[in-house]
């Protein structure tokens, strides 16, 4: 018997018993339930299903931090080719709820949870025992804690998910926790959530390469307070190399926007623009956030599916096209202002900077943002031609 009422919600195809209890936030409930992280599902939901298309066998999944067991549970029910799910939580009536959901859900042949301390829970995974697919980790804060036997409890060619809602040190608030952690600074900056995507990948690349693994980004967002990042895992010494190499620093100057992307620590932090000191960010991951193959799979995987999260299509969409860009973006409202302009539409400023001659895209990001291979200088000019020809 649970020590607190439940009432029933449908999420996707899942009927799930939540806690009926007034809290004001989901941690002080006695399972967490969050329907604000249902985008965050779905994705995995797409991301599993665009898994198994790709080897085209059953799955094993692992959720090793599963509250109510809603993700694992929506896995089995709603994702392609999944064979067994085996989700874990430390929470005594977490993992009852969760039973019992998996029973209301009639999944009890392919969905288990058991009552064990996550890292215990992966590492009893580790090789020679089955390790899995698919292992998605949705901590409360910092994944961190959880990363290695994560990577261990991987298989080859498999898939691991890291959500993270630290967001006030990945963004810059508390930049000694955030190097403490993730073992790079911060940037306070308008992209600081594209720089906590690459301080996470960063860190992840760094530790799967301990293990002679690389990761490769294959889909990562930042959305409402958190960001997640789906990256594959492959073993190989040679290739875990490579990925290290595209790991780097940032520079950024206060003073007069200007940023730099550096494979080795900067010699100088001195503004090439205006003389002005920049601020140092990293070292984090400075390759692709995202493979737009895998976004396009997943793409079509959503195609028909009207009880996704109408955000996340064009979040997968936006994710392909900035793939190839530089790993910061332009906030054009900020730039406008500095230069007296009247703010200009972001589609409208995309397109100046493509008939220029520079690459550009929107990004998922921030509907303000603008990702481009053009200077601040050059950017700065093709704002003012747009504004002089209004
Ligand atoms: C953010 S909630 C998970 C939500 C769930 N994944 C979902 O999609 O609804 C984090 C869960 O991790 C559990 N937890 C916290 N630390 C843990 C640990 N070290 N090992 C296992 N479970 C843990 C908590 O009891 C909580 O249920
Ligand atoms: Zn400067």
């Amino acid at each position: 018997m649970l020590p607190f009422p439940v009432r029933r919600i449908r999420e996707g195809k899942a009927i799930i018993f939540i806690p009926d209890v007034e809290v004001d936030e989901p941690t002080k409930a006695p399972v967490f339930y969050n329907p604000r992280m249902k985008m965050n599902r779905d994705s995995a939901i797409l991301a599993v299903s665009t898994l198994h298309r790709r080897y085209g066998r059953l799955l094993s999944l692992c959720e090793p931090m599963c509250g109510t067991g809603v993700r694992g549970i929506r896995l089995a029910l709603e994702a392609e080719g999944v064979g067994e799910v085996v989700m874990g939580d430390l929470n005594p009536l977490a993992v009852e709820l969760a039973e019992r959901n998996i029973n209301l859900n009639g999944v009890s042949n392919r969905v288990r949870v058991r009552l064990l301390e996550a890292n215990l829970l992966l590492s009893l995974h580790d090789r020679p025992y089955g390790r899995f697919d698919y292992v998605d980790v949705d901590p409360f804060g910092s994944p961190i804690p959880f990363i290695d036997s994560a990577i261990r409890s991987c298989r080859d060619g498999g898939l691991l998910a890291l959500t993270a809602t630290d967001m006030p040190p990945l963004c810059g608030l508390y930049p000694e926790v955030c190097l403490r952690r993730y073992g790079g600074l911060p940037l306070r900056t308008d992209y600081c959530h594209e720089v906590a995507l690459r301080l996470l990948a960063g860190s992840l690349v760094r530790e799967a390469a301990r293990h002679d693994v690389a990761a490769t980004p294959l889909f990562s967002y930042a959305a409402d307070h958190y960001i997640r990042l789906y990256a594959l895992l492959e073993e190989g010494a040679r290739k875990a190399d490579k990925r290290l190499s595209d790991l780097g620093y940032l520079l950024h100057c206060p003073n007069c926007l200007h940023r730099a992307a550096s494979h080795e620590y900067p010699s100088s932090r001195a503004c090439p623009r205006c003389g002005s000191k920049m601020m140092l960010g990293g070292p984090l991951w400075l390759g692709s956030l995202s493979d737009p193959d895998f976004c396009s799979e997943m793409l079509q995987m959503a195609r028909g599916r009207m009880d996704l999260d109408s955000r996340l299509p064009r979040i997968i969409r936006l994710s392909m096209e900035e793939a190839a860009l530089p790993p910061t973006f332009y906030h054009i409202d900020v730039i406008c202002s500095r230069l007296g302009l009247s703010s200009l539409p972001t589609e409208l400023v995309v397109s100046a900077l493509r008939e220029a001659g520079y690459r550009a895209s929107r990004t998922h990001i921030h509907g303000r943002g603008v990702k481009t291979e053009a200077s601040i200088a050059e950017l700065e000019e093709v704002l003012r031609g747009i504004e002089y020809e209004r």
